[in-house]
């Protein structure tokens, strides 16, 4: 049976996978989850926010449970201008927004590259599973492009300027490219994908209170979706 991970930072973020699949808890020091959907064996985790805790976790997720491809679910703040709050986003590539000089990266004989590609089949799933949901009006709309990562919440106009006009960030948010980097170091196939909370600007804060929730939880569903197509 295949063995699928799926990490999140905060416990919103796992809360509908856990309640829909009826996961029961493996690991309560690591907060690991155990479920059996669609055939498949799900482990989820939540590893606490930023890169170090995010990359600890799914080392450890990798080192114990083998899978044979993560996913890194949950929300993020919106980039591009188009997006909408609960619009969703899959990441074809990852990287660091806070990571200089990112030639240290390209360097690196495990790495050889700052930008994490996404398995492409994943891509292609999770494509497939928004569009059915775009069809069936459970999100407004997605778009598959370049997350960063970076270890602070962003709420500033003129850093969210530069993530869209110097790195043409899709949106971002603070464990995809820790969680890619680690199974690229592994070999291990990854996809990132997110639900749009707020627009990282000036007023990130207050539409992250009030619209997080909802999209920790529309995150989750497209990961059922996805997850169906595995
Ligand atoms: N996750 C959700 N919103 C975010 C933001 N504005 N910055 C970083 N991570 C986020």
């Amino acid at each position: 049976m295949k063995t699928v991970a799926l990490i999140c930072a905060m416990e919103k973020e796992i809360l509908y996978i856990r309640e829909k699949f009826g996961a029961t808890l493996l690991d309560e020091k690591f907060n690991v989850y155990e479920a059996t959907e669609s055939g498949k064996k799900i482990i989820a985790c939540v590893s606490g926010i930023g890169k170090v805790n995010s990359a600890v976790a799914t080392q450890r997720i990798i080192d114990r449970y083998s899978p044979d491809a993560v996913i890194n679910v949950g929300i993020a703040g919106g980039i591009d201008k188009s997006l909408k709050v609960l619009d969703m986003v899959i990441a074809d590539k990852v990287f660091y927004h806070d990571f200089h000089p990112m030639s240290l990266l390209e360097e690196d004989e495990n790495l050889k590259t700052s930008i994490f590609l996404s398995d492409k089949n994943l891509v292609e799933i999770a494509n497939k599973s928004l569009s059915k949901m775009k069809e069936q009006g459970e999100v407004n709309n997605f778009k598959t492009g370049t997350i960063v990562s970076g270890d602070c919440f962003v709420e500033d106009d003129a850093l969210s300027r530069h993530l869209r006009e110097d790195l043409f960030a899709t949106c971002v948010e603070m464990e995809g490219a820790s969680i890619a980097q680690t199974c690229l170091i592994n070999k291990v196939p990854f996809l990132v994908i997110r639900s749009i909370s707020d627009f990282a600007d000036n007023n990130a804060g207050m539409s992250y209170d009030t619209f997080s929730t909802t999209a920790a939880n529309q995150a989750g569903r497209a990961m059922e979706e996805i997850i169906k197509g595995l």
